[in-house]
C-alpha cells in the first residue's frame, strides 16, 4: 500500500508526532520543525512486583495509555490532528504486543489522516535523541548505546547510516545491572538503585571477574556469575553480608562494569580516529558513566555528547526528532508493514 503516499510531497514546516511503546513505557511527543516540543511518558509500574517486564501486561498497559497520552501531547501544544503532516513510530526492536499496539494505533491515524508514516529502528533512535538539543554532534561521530536489550559502540555517518562496531555476545549493559541488583536483593529496575547506593560506596572495595571479549565486542554474562559466587561465599560466613555492604557492593559493580564500556570505547574512538564521543540509550543515565567519560574526555581532547536525562531511557521525544530527519529524507513506510521484535539494524 506504499502507492498511497507516492502523491505525498514533504512541507518545508513539518509537524510529526512520535509514538513509543517497544518495551514499558508509552510515549508520545511532537516535533515542530526540528524542535521537540513536549515528550509525555506513561511508565508501567505494575512490572516491579515480577522482577521484570510482563509482556502481557506490558501490552494491556500500552493499550490503555496510548490514547490519552497521544492526547495530552497535541491538547497541550494546541496541535488538531489536521495539522500533523506525519506519524513516526518504534517499528522495533522490542516486544512484539507491545510495538503491536504503536504501530496499529499509528497506522490507523496515517491511514485516517492520508500522512506519511514513518517507521523508527529503537535504537537508532536512542542516537538521534542527540539531535534534540544542542549542542549535537556532527557526522561521522562515534556512539556508545547501552540499554537493557543492547550494548553497542556505533560509528554514526547520518540519521540512517550507522555502523556496528563492536557489541555484546550475551547479555547487555542494562541486563547486567539488572541482574546483580536482584542478586543484591533490589527491586526491578535495579540499574538507577544500583547509581543511587554507589555515591555512598568505596569503588575499589571488591574486585570481579571481567569477561575478556576479541576486538570491540563485550561479553556481560561472566560478571553476574562472579558475582553470584561471591556474595555466595562472603554470606555463607556472614548472612548479613549483604546489607552491611550494600553501598561498597553497588559502587565495585557499577566501577566495573563502567571500566569494561571505556576500555572498548576507548579503542574504537582510536580505531576510527574519531573524538567525537556520544552515549545514548538507558544505561547513559548513570551518573558513574557520565562522570567517567567526562574525565577521559578531558585527558584524550574528546568532545562528548550526554544526553539529558528524560532522553537517556525510552521516551518518544527520540522517535520524534528521528521522524523529522527521516521525514527530511522522505524515508516513508507503508500500511503493511509489520512491528519487527527484532528488527534488524
Ligand atoms: O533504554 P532503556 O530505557 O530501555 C531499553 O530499551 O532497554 O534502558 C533500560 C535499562 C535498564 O536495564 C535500567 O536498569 C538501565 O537502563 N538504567 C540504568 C540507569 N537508568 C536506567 N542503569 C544504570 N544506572 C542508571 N542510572
Ligand atoms: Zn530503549
Amino acid at each position: 500500500m506504499r502507492y498511497r503516499y507516492l502523491g505525498l510531497q514533504k512541507k518545508a514546516v513539518a509537524v510529526i508526532l512520535g509514538i513509543e511503546s517497544s518495551c514499558d513505557e508509552t510515549s508520545a511527543s511532537l516535533c515542530i520543525n526540528g524542535k521537540v516540543i513536549n515528550n509525555e511518558i506513561a511508565s508501567q509500574a505494575i512490572h516491579e512486583q515480577y522482577g521484570g517486564v510482563v509482556p502481557e501486561l506490558a501490552s494491556r498497559e500500552h493499550q490503555r495509555n496510548i490514547v490519552p497520552v497521544v492526547d495530552h501531547v497535541l491538547t497541550h501544544a494546541n496541535i488538531n490532528v489536521k495539522d500533523l503532516d506525519g506519524i513516526a513510530y518504534t517499528r522495533g526492536p522490542g516486544l512484539l504486543g507491545a510495538l503491536l499496539i504503536g504501530s496499529s494505533f499509528a497506522k490507523s491515524m496515517a491511514a485516517s489522516l492520508n500522512i506519511p508514516l514513518i517507521p523508527i529502528h529503537h535504537m537508532k533512535a536512542h542516537v538521534l535523541a542527540h539531535f534534540i538539543d544542542d549542542p549535537k554532534p556532527s557526522y561521522p561521530f562515534i556512539c556508545l548505546t547501552v540499554s537493557g536489550g543492547h550494548t553497542q559502540i556505533l560509528r554514526v555517518n547520518s540519521a540512517n547510516e550507522m555502523i556496528i562496531l563492536g557489541q555484546t555476545q550475551d547479555d547487555a549493559v542494562g541486563e547486567a545491572f539488572d541482574k546483580a541488583a536482584k542478586l543484591l536483593g533490589l527491586p526491578y529496575p535495579g540499574g538507577p538503585l544500583i547509581d543511587k547506593l554507589a555515591k555512598e560506596g568505596n569503588p575499589d572495595r571488591f574486585q570481579f571477574t571481567e569477561s575478556e571479549m576479541p576486538a570491540l565486542d563485550y561479553s556481560f554474562s561472566g560478571i553476574k556469575t562472579s558475582i553470584l559466587y561471591f556474595l555466595r561465599k562472603e554470606v555463607r560466613s556472614n548472612e548479613r553480608f549483604i546489607e552491611e555492604n550494600i553501598n561498597d557492593l553497588a559502587a565495585s559493580i557499577q566501577h566495573t562494569l563502567i571500566a569494561m564500556l571505556m576500555q572498548k570505547l576507548e579503542k574504537a574512538a582510536d580505531q576510527e580516529g574519531i573524538n567525537q564521543i556520544a552515549i545514548a540509550g538507558g544505561v547513559s543515565a548513570n551518573s558513574g558513566l557520565r562522570n567517567r567519560l567526562k574525565e577521559v574526555a578531558e585527558e584524550r581532547k574528546w568532545r562528548v555528547y550526554i544526553p539529558d536525562f528524560q532522553y537517556c531511557t525510552d521516551n518518544a521525544g527520540m522517535i520524534a526528532i528521528s521522524g523529522h530527519l527521516l521525514y527530511e529524507k522522505e524515508a516513508f513506510g507503508a500500511l503493511n508493514d509489520s512491528p519487527l521484535p527484532r528488527m534488524p539494524f
